[in-house]
């Protein structure tokens, strides 16, 4: 027998269009996008995103941390809603794709189940989360974190960028500051599409990614103290030299992530030496460690190798360190119900599918805590992300919207 709605497809030209002119909004210098967290570009894109919904018939909240909500209504308003979306903000060399195609994937379903009259019993939302990348405010994830109750809002509103701009001031001044309290919203259940952002959907061949757990996650940023001093004239053995600290943890942190393959991940992403001038040995240098694994009993190995590993290297090159701990989450195992909805859904709609773990950290790994919730992938154009040159084909992104639809759908309920 037929499962309802079994027909039910999204517009694939429809969503591929929005993507392509959301895409128009900060654009990078490389035909990716540059539309980082709470930048002017961004508020653009909130008002976008918003005529969309409010066209699409939506009511737009805006919580305290500015994630943006848009509720279509259920036909039981009190029945608790089904969310789904993911992120509009970008890394400063960023793609199309990262995290919107799962908030515009989320105003598809809307919009397609607009097209044809369908009610569900539940309402559905959806959801842009602010600040996901952690690009320009750290750490990732800082708005579904604060929702989960994980982080505080005054540690979210106290968070610094680069420049020493403050969080909450510049939520406020793009104006996306809401008066909803955080985390006060209850979900039924919560759906998250997004890019692969790795090679194995594509190299495989397979359409759709069923994420079943999501690796966990450190980031350390790393501040080294020598001394600035002549790089001509001081002798070897008299050097105090930051720049060569910075130089042997990134090593450090490569073997470590190297002895626990084949799942475990690390690099040095973020780094900055001073003064940065070719004839001065650099006195202080302060740059980022990222390590991930799907065990958490690694992923704290591996944390302390490099603390360790980190005190042994500033002794022998006589310097000091500071290590802060700016990002942490545990390995996430997602809703078994929700995950099944998933993969019943691309079965039912004749998608080839398999597992997957999730490699990059997403907000549904913090929503996790607080409402069941799952993910559906899409293949990537050589595993590529974090790039302007990020790529997916129309196809792909459709048949994770189909799959995003399908679920959600059956979990909100279509009535009659
Ligand atoms: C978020 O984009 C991450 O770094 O995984
Ligand atoms: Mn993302
Ligand atoms: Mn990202």
């Amino acid at each position: 027998m037929a499962a309802p709605g079994e027909n039910l497809r999204i517009n694939p030209d429809r969503l591929w269009d929005s993507l392509m002119e959301m895409a128009k909004i900060g654009p990078g210098i490389a035909g990716g996008n540059n539309r980082q967290t709470l930048t002017d570009e961004d508020g653009e894109g909130r008002h976008l995103f918003k005529r969309w919904c409010d066209a699409a018939g939506l009511v737009t909240g805006v919580d305290e941390m500015g994630t943006m909500f848009a509720r279509r209504e259920g036909t039981d308003p009190d029945a608790l809603p089904v969310y789904v979306g993911s992120h509009l903000d970008t890394q400063p060399t960023g793609g199309k794709y990262d995290g919107v195609l799962g908030v515009l994937g989320g105003l598809e379903i809307v919009r397609t189940l607009n097209d044809l009259g369908i009610r569900t019993k539940h309402p559905i939302v959806v959801t842009n989360w602010t600040n996901e990348e952690g690009a320009r405010f750290a750490p990732a994830m800082l708005a579904s974190g604060v929702f989960a109750g994980v982080l505080t809002q005054d540690y979210a509103y106290s968070r610094k960028d680069k420049a020493g701009k403050v969080f909450g001031e510049e939520l406020a001044r793009i104006g996306w500051k809401g008066d909803e309290k955080v985390g006060a919203r209850k979900m039924k259940a919560f759906f998250e599409l997004h890019i692969e952002q790795g090679p194995i959907l594509e190299d495989e061949g397979i359409d759709i990614g069923v994420v079943t757990h999501g690796q966990g996650l450190k980031w350390l940023e790393v501040r080294l103290t020598g001394k600035e001093a002549h790089t001509g004239s001081t002798p070897m053995p008299k050097r105090r030299n930051a720049g060569l600290g910075m130089a042997r943890v990134i090593e450090l942190v490569h073997e470590v992530a190297m002895d626990y393959q084949p799942d475990a991940v690390g690099a040095v992403g973020h780094m900055e030496a001073y003064p940065n001038s070719r004839n001065i040995i650099a006195g202080r240098t302060v740059f980022t460690v990222d390590i991930r694994s799907p065990d958490k009993a690694t992923l704290d190995e591996m944390d302390l190798r490099i603390r360790e590993g980190i005190s042994t290297i500033c002794e022998a090159l006589d310097i000091s360190f500071e290590i802060e701990q700016v990002g942490h989450f545990d390995p996430v195992t997602f809703d078994e119900g929700c995950v099944k909805a998933i993969r019943d859904a691309a079965t039912r709609l004749g998608y080839t599918h398999r597992n997957i773990v999730s490699g990059a950290g997403h907000d549904a790994c913090w929503i996790n805590r607080v409402a069941p919730t799952a993910m559906v992938m899409c293949p990537c154009v050589d595993g590529l992300s974090h790039n302007e040159a990020e790529e997916i084909s129309k196809e792909w992104a459709a048949a994770g919207a189909d799959v995003l639809f399908h679920a959600v759908v059956e979990t909100a309920e279509i009535v009659g």
